[in-house]
Parts: C-alpha cells; sequence; structure tokens
C-alpha cells in the first residue's frame, strides 16, 4: 500500500495516458506453474483487476479497457469457458457497490449477446447502475475481435449511406472512429512476455505505445501499473512527425504557458 502511494507521487499529472488497454494474460500459466488448475489462475487474475481498476481511478486515467474474452477464446474446453463464466458472474455481483463508490462507469465491448443470457442481464443492470459515474470508464472485452469491430462499423456506415444520412465525402477516420466507439488508445499493456495484439482493438492502438511485460497477469497490480505508467511517460511520443518538430512544438507550449501565467 505505502509502496504503492510512493510511487503514484512520482508521476508527472500533466503525462497520464487517456485510455490505457491491456491484454490480461498468463493465468494459465500462472497456474500450470503451481500445479494448479487453469481456472485458479483465472481466479487470481480477477483480483489483478480489482487492483488494477483500483489503483487507475487514483491515477487519473479516464478509460480503462481489459481484454477478458476473446471471440477466438470459444474455442477453449468447456469447463473452462463455463469457469470463466462463473467468476463475471461472482465480479458483476460483488463489484457493482465498488464501482460507484469510485464513480467508475461500466461499459461492454464485443458480441455481448453470444453471452449467457443472465449475464447479458448482469451486465444491463451493472451498466444502469453506474451510468450517471464520471471518474473513469471501465470497459470488459467480451466475445471481442477487433476484426469483427471494424466489419460491424463498416455495415453501419453503409447503412447509413444507404440511408442517405451521410455522403461518401463523410466517411473518413472520424466517422469510423465514432462507430467503434472507444477513444484512441494511448497505452497498450500486454502481460506474459507474448508480443502479439491477438485481435484486441485493432482501430483504436493505431498510435499506441506498447508495454509488454514478462509477468503473468495474476502477478501484475496496482504497483506494476504504476510502473508501466513510468516508462510511458519517458517515451516521445511522435505521430509521424521528426524529433526536432516535436521539440519546437513543445518550446512553443512552454512559451504559450508562460505567456498566459504573465497575463494580468
Ligand atoms: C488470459 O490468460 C485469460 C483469458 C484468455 C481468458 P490465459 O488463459 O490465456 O493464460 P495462458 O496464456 O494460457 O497462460
Ligand atoms: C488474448 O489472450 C485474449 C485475452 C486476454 C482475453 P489469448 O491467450 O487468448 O491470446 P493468444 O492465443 O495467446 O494469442
Ligand atoms: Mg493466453
Amino acid at each position: 500500500m505505502a509502496e504503492r502511494r510512493n510511487l503514484l507521487e512520482t508521476l508527472d499529472k500533466k503525462k497520464i495516458p487517456y485510455h490505457v488497454a491491456i491484454i490480461m494474460d498468463g493465468n494459465g500459466r500462472w497456474a500450470q506453474k503451481r500445479g494448479l488448475p487453469r481456472i485458479e489462475g483465472h481466479k487470481q487474475g480477477a483480483k489483478s483487476v480489482d487492483s488494477v481498476t483500483t489503483t487507475a481511478r487514483k491515477i487519473g486515467i479516464k478509460y480503462l479497457t481489459l481484454y477478458a474474452f476473446s471471440k477466438d477464446n470459444w474455442k477453449r474446453p468447456k469447463d473452462e469457458i463455463l469457469a470463466l463464466f462463473d467468476l463475471l458472474r461472482h465480479y458483476l455481483s460483488k463489484k457493482k457497490d465498488k464501482m460507484k463508490k469510485n464513480q467508475i462507469k461500466f461499459n461492454v465491448v464485443g458480441d455481448i449477446e453470444d453471452l449467457p443470457q443472465d449475464i447479458v442481464g448482469k451486465i444491463n443492470e451493472v451498466k444502469a447502475y453506474t451510468s450517471d459515474c464520471n471518474g473513469m470508464v471501465l470497459t470488459l472485452a467480451l466475445s471481442y475481435s477487433g476484426k469483427s469491430e471494424i466489419v460491424k462499423a463498416c455495415k453501419k456506415i453503409l447503412k447509413m449511406y444507404k440511408d442517405g444520412k451521410i455522403t461518401e465525402e463523410e466517411i473518413d477516420n472520424n466517422l469510423f472512429s465514432d462507430m467503434i466507439g472507444l477513444p484512441d488508445v494511448d497505452l497498450l499493456i500486454r502481460t506474459s512476455g507474448e508480443m502479439r495484439v491477438s485481435d484486441f482493438l485493432l482501430w483504436n492502438i493505431a498510435y499506441a505505445e506498447v508495454y509488454i511485460t514478462k509477468k503473468l497477469w495474476p502477478d501484475f497490480r496496482g504497483k506494476d501499473l504504476i510502473k508501466a505508467m513510468k516508462e510511458f511517460q519517458k517515451r516521445e511520443r511522435r505521430f509521424g512527425l521528426t524529433q526536432e518538430q516535436i521539440m519546437t512544438m513543445k518550446q512553443d507550449m512552454k512559451e504559450n504557458t508562460e505567456k498566459t501565467i504573465d497575463c494580468p
């Protein structure tokens, strides 16, 4: 706790990423290393979700998106899928009051209708319960595929076009972003050391800073998020510009701030 607080104070408040997305990987290996069934890894992983969410809120992150279940994860053994859904049921019932207390608005992305009916009901209940919270949006990606989200966005745009609501010229990156729904990702974290994106938020990660740690998800807690944050704050994001252009922009911004302060 004290370590986390000290670490928090070392962060630059002006360079907090707006949207952090996490591929929570390595639960199975965590359990396997201990000779436990895979589900034990998922259970410990749920504790990491809690710790990371609480810390993200304290840091001042506005959007936290967690990859909880991919469309391809449906190919896993049935027992594991059922156990994951049980954990999700438990999580939704147990955490809704904490979310509300911490002003966390609950959200989901993915093909939610694929999930068991009672879970869909619980999701809608927690969404409604936290709908007026405005501290941070916590999004769980469930039955999610980044490719499918892009295809869905295309279909929505096609319909708008066919209905005469937009012209061809109005089809641009901004419209696509609106249809996809979540803002651009600033920091993408993946645990367990795998160097891949596994069909996560493909549209939104165009200019995300990527942070990969060998830590397995059940071992990744709030203090590890702060470490990732510190690494993010050291990075220079260029968005296609040269280093010189970035330096000039920073200098101009600094001068403008000084001028504003000088004004009576
Ligand atoms: C991530 O951990 C959780 C889900 C995909 C649901 P894994 O279950 O993929 O763990 P590993 O990669 O097998 O260790
Ligand atoms: C990605 O992890 C999905 C989630 C974290 C929910 P996977 O373990 O399914 O990804 P791959 O198979 O290693 O690419
Ligand atoms: Mg995995």
